[in-house]
């Protein structure tokens, strides 16, 4: 309860603030890498210790577990068909890709996350039925994104993963994306926490603003709808990009 109240008034607990100021010293060091990548690390680091956490690993609650079957429907409505290449970037241990594999058609899925070991993690924690769609999951790094591009994705899905990244990191993001996107009628669809404008709201989560997302997918060539437009409050929403 205090803690919503200071989250409403913009108020940090000595803790958030602890956080807050670890996560942009490891920034300040790392300047090419994204706070996204922290994010992974700590990730990396919930994996070895099989601890528990919100989406990912072994230990995620049934409910998280049931949202990423909804969310997965809510990428399928959108008008994914069954032989389409999709890609699932930031998969985590594929919490949501896994029921996008039941779907789709044998060698159409490609989960993508920042971390060998988070990638391994989802791969061991698949079905057998699963493992025998040949689900294609590796590690993001150039020679993976270029082979992955060359498949011609129709559809890049991405969950829960802008909202780990400060508006600096936009570009980075996007740079790295587009070189997915590339394929006549491919989509890029964004499901984060939206609010306009945009505010971080922990060390290591911001409500996106929609407009510095928008302005950051046009300097790398892709148009932005939001359906229901900008939101004065936060609410979770899908963004779909796609070619200018
Ligand atoms: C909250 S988890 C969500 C995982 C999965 N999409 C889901 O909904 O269950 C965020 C994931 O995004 C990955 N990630 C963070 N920044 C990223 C970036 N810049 N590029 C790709 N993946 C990123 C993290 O490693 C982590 O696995």
């Amino acid at each position: 309860m205090l803690n919503r109240i200071r989250q409403a008034v913009g108020l940090l607990s000595g803790e958030q603030k602890r956080r807050r100021r670890a996560a942009d010293d490891w920034k300040a060091r790392h300047p090419e890498a994204t706070y996204g990548h922290y994010f992974a690390e700590r990730m990396v680091s919930v994996i070895a210790r099989d601890a528990a956490q919100k989406t990912i690993g072994r230990k995620i609650s049934d409910h998280s577990a049931r949202m990423g079957e909804r969310i997965a429907a809510e990428f399928i409505d959108l008008g994914i068909e069954r032989g389409d290449v999709v890609v699932d970037y930031g998969c985590g241990t594929l919490r949501v890709g896994r029921h996008l594999i039941d779907y789709l058609d044998a060698g159409r899925f490609v989960g993508l996350d920042l971390d060998t070991q988070i990638v391994a993690a989802a791969e061991a924690l698949l079905g057998a039925d699963q493992r025998a769609k040949r689900p294609l999951l590796e590690a993001i790094g150039p020679d993976v994104l270029k082979r992955v591009g060359d498949m011609a994705p129709g559809w890049v899905v991405c969950n829960a993963v802008v909202n780990h990244l400060a508006p600096v990191d936009y570009d980075a993001f996007f740079d790295a994306v587009t070189q997915l996107t590339g394929a006549p009628g491919a989509r890029l669809v964004i499901r984060t926490r939206y609010r306009d404008p945009g505010r971080r709201r922990e060390a290591l989560n911001w409500d996106v603003g929609p407009r510095d997302l928008e302005a950051a997918a046009a300097r790398h060539g892709l148009t932005m709808s939001l359906p229901g437009g900008y939101p004065r409050r936060m609410r979770w929403g899908v963004a779909l990009f796609a070619s200018v």
